[in-house]
């Protein structure tokens, strides 16, 4: 039967932490995974902009041997043409998986209950798993293990705050989840990440407060505004600005390394010369998306 990757949140810790070294063994070996893919198809279809996804899905891709097709639906709702379940029907006659960036869950859900093929979240408004799978390949490399380490997101409860929790609740990651009033993660994803916890021993908190980070190993944000979010900066940012993540956060903090899915906006929810700096792991976190999204590809397609 097939699988999709929508979350992780329906994974066994174990199959977590293979899925996480499948992606060290590919980082390290790509010769030996060179024709995974070969005479596979994968079709991209987009509802909101992109750099890092889907160009590292589209080179990831043809390193395995395979081809990606992209579908620009960013006019919004799949340009409007078909039903999201039609449309997924029809890409599963030529294309061996989905890989979809989607304006909501509900869509990715559509999708997989209609294509007989894989379907690859690539970004929803709930969840960014392949982004997380690329973080923690990003803090078993730093570290050498994963477990036991202790991550602080700082910033706007969102789609990536979302998928940390839950994917380094399986790892075994310790979380401090710092969010401004207001703007707290998912209490049901926060629930079921503190769930996983109880049987990995990953402690989850969560705290209004920036203080609560100290001891923190590692720091992560995000952007304040996520896509689609029409907020004005300007009402929300003396909010965030004492969340911000800055030399003086990662000071006080203790933190040794600090992680940003990216796009960054310097100097608002990350300083710029952090950004630049020694603790910064932003371009591996990026280059370990295509890693990460291959380790995904060879579980759901490999032979
Ligand atoms: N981090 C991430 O998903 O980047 P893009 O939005 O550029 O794909
Ligand atoms: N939370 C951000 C992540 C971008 C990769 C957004 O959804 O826009």
């Amino acid at each position: 039967m097939k699988q999709d990757l929508l979350t992780f949140a329906d994974w066994t810790p174990t199959a977590m932490q293979e899925l996480l070294e499948l992606a060290h063994t590919i980082k390290q070996t790509p010769a030996a995974y060179a024709s995974v893919l070969a005479g596979k198809s994968v079709a991209a279809v987009f509802e909101k902009p992109s750099l890092r996804t889907r160009v590292s899905f589209d080179i990831g891709i043809n390193k395995l041997g395979g081809h990606m097709v992209y579908l620009d639906c960013q006019a919004g709702n799949l340009a409007g043409r078909e039903d999201a379940k039609d449309m997924a029907a029809n890409l599963a006659c030529w294309a061996d998986a989905i890989v979809a960036r989607v304006n909501s869950h509900s869509t990715l859900e559509q999708f997989a209950d209609a294509a007989r093929i894989p379907v690859v979240n690539a970004l929803c408004d709930k969840y960014h798993p392949c982004q997380a799978l690329a973080d923690y390949l990003t803090l078993y490399e730093t570290f050498g293990k994963v477990s036991g380490l202790t991550l602080a997101y700082v910033g706007d409860g969102n789609n990536v705050t979302h998928s940390l929790v839950l994917t380094g609740a399986l790892l075994g990651c310790h979380q401090v989840v710092v969010t401004p009033p207001g703007h707290a993660a998912d209490p049901q994803i926060i629930a079921k990440a503190k769930a996983i916890g109880e049987a990995t021993g990953a402690r989850i908190s969560e705290t209004t407060q920036v203080s609560d980070a100290s001891g923190a190993d590692v720091v992560y944000t995000d952007t304040w505004l996520s896509m689609g979010d029409t907020t004005p900066l300007a009402t929300i940012k003396e909010k965030f600005m004492p969340y911000q993540v800055n030399e003086t956060l990662m000071t006080t903090t203790g933190a040794q390394y600090v992680l940003h899915c990216q796009p960054a906006h310097r100097d608002l929810e990350i300083s710029g010369t952090l950004i630049d700096g020694e603790q910064s792991l932003l371009m591996r976190q990026a280059e370990n998306r295509m890693h990460g999204q291959n380790a995904i590809l060879t579980h759901l397609l490999g032979a």
